[in-house]
């Protein structure tokens, strides 16, 4: 059937079949590139190999966060220029976040722009990376650094690829989902946390309420003054949780951390006084039902500090939260006490 969420400069475009080849048709690029990493490369391309009615070029990069940097964002400006792709080239970006921001980066900056399409294969792509236009790499040791907002030529979405991903990533993706619901829409909150088996969803259903509320959120405020922080929520304590992990032999994927982050973050929203204990309660045990309970070193607060005293979205040396006001509602540029911190922490754990 496939849905269409249209955005003020794009659309998006969820399970329409023939939305990939409409959009090449209106387009009319000179040439056609795709860019896959070794997994989309096995399991994506033939998809587009089987469905695009126009000839393309393929350029392949290593899979994994840690080849989101600019050695290979070189590769990819070198694999154009040795194909002698020009202006009027489009790249199509066939993967997860990293192919999507690191793809859109290299043809945002290309002879200072060529057009691209976000093709999004993983859940974590799809209902986030991929919609608001941040592009950009990791560089000397700091995640998304270095990039620029651009906005693609579309974003395609097919839920089939979600099919290929094993359940721990599918799970990690959900979290942005539960995140989208607890931040603006208490009614698909209350549907997903529910949920015991996410695997028996309807993807298109729960990606296309979910990129809506990223496209309504991101469209308020494209370039994150204020309202799109509210995004950030479960991403301050949880994006330094997860960095501390990969020091760890239990290294978190990304939204194992944020679920983490989330419950932290809704104890220091009930500490505030925003929301009530039963609904502090209510979130914990919902995320946990579904993520377990199982990492029970987490970090000291110490040391979640000082990576959090990194991130690029403090301002003047402080620690700002997105905080849920109510579940279904959050605020921004809340200032929290570090010792609320660790009781967060050590309530998250017992
Ligand atoms: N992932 C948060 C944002 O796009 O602003």
């Amino acid at each position: 059937m496939g849905k269409i969420i249209s955005c003020k400069a794009y659309d998006i475009y969820i399970n329409e079949a023939d939305a990939l080849n409409t959009m090449i048709q209106k387009l009319n690029p000179s040439r056609i590139f795709v860019l896959v990493d070794e997994n989309t490369g096995q399991h994506c391309l033939h998809h587009l190999i089987a469905n695009l009615d126009q000839p393309f070029t393929t350029i392949t990069i290593p899979a994994g966060e840690s080849f989101k940097n600019i050695d290979t964002c070189k590769q990819v400006w070198t694999a154009l220029i040795e194909t002698k792709a020009d202006r009027k080239s489009l790249l199509i970006n066939l993967g997860g976040g990293v192919i999507g921001d690191l793809g859109g980066f290299c043809a945002a900056t290309y002879m200072r722009g060529i057009t691209f399409i976000q093709m999004p294969t993983t859940l974590l792509s799809q209902v986030d990376a991929s919609v608001g236009g941040k592009l950009g790499v990791d560089f000397d040791g700091y995640k998304n650094m270095v990039g620029l907002f651009s906005e693609p030529a579309a974003v395609i979405i097919n839920t089939e690829f979600l099919k290929t991903l094993p359940y721990k990533e599918l799970l990690s993706g959900y979290a942005e989902l539960l995140k989208h619901g607890l931040i603006a829409d208490e009614g698909i909150w209350e549907q997903l946390s529910s949920i015991d088996d996410i695997t028996g969803l309807d993807f298109e259903q729960v990606v296309y309420d979910s990129v809506k509320i990223k496209k309504e959120v991101t469209e308020q405020d494209p370039t994150e003054k204020g309202l799109r922080k509210i995004l950030n929520f479960g991403h301050t304590i949880g994006h330094a949780i997860e960095t501390l992990s990969f020091k760890t032999d239990q290294p978190l994927l990304h939204g194992e951390a944020i679920a983490i982050g989330m419950i932290m973050e809704s104890y220091l929203a009930k500490e505030k006084g925003f929301i009530s204990d039963d609904a502090y309660e209510y979130i914990k045990s919902s995320i946990i039902n579904l993520y377990g309970h199982k990492y029970k070193s987490v970090p000291k607060v110490d040391d979640i500090i000082a990576i959090m005293l990194l991130d690029k979205k403090n301002a003047q040396g402080k620690i700002m939260f997105s905080l849920l006001e109510e579940i279904g509602k959050a605020n921004f540029n809340q200032e929290v006490d570090y010792e609320l911190i660790e009781k967060a922490r050590e309530n998250y754990m017992n």
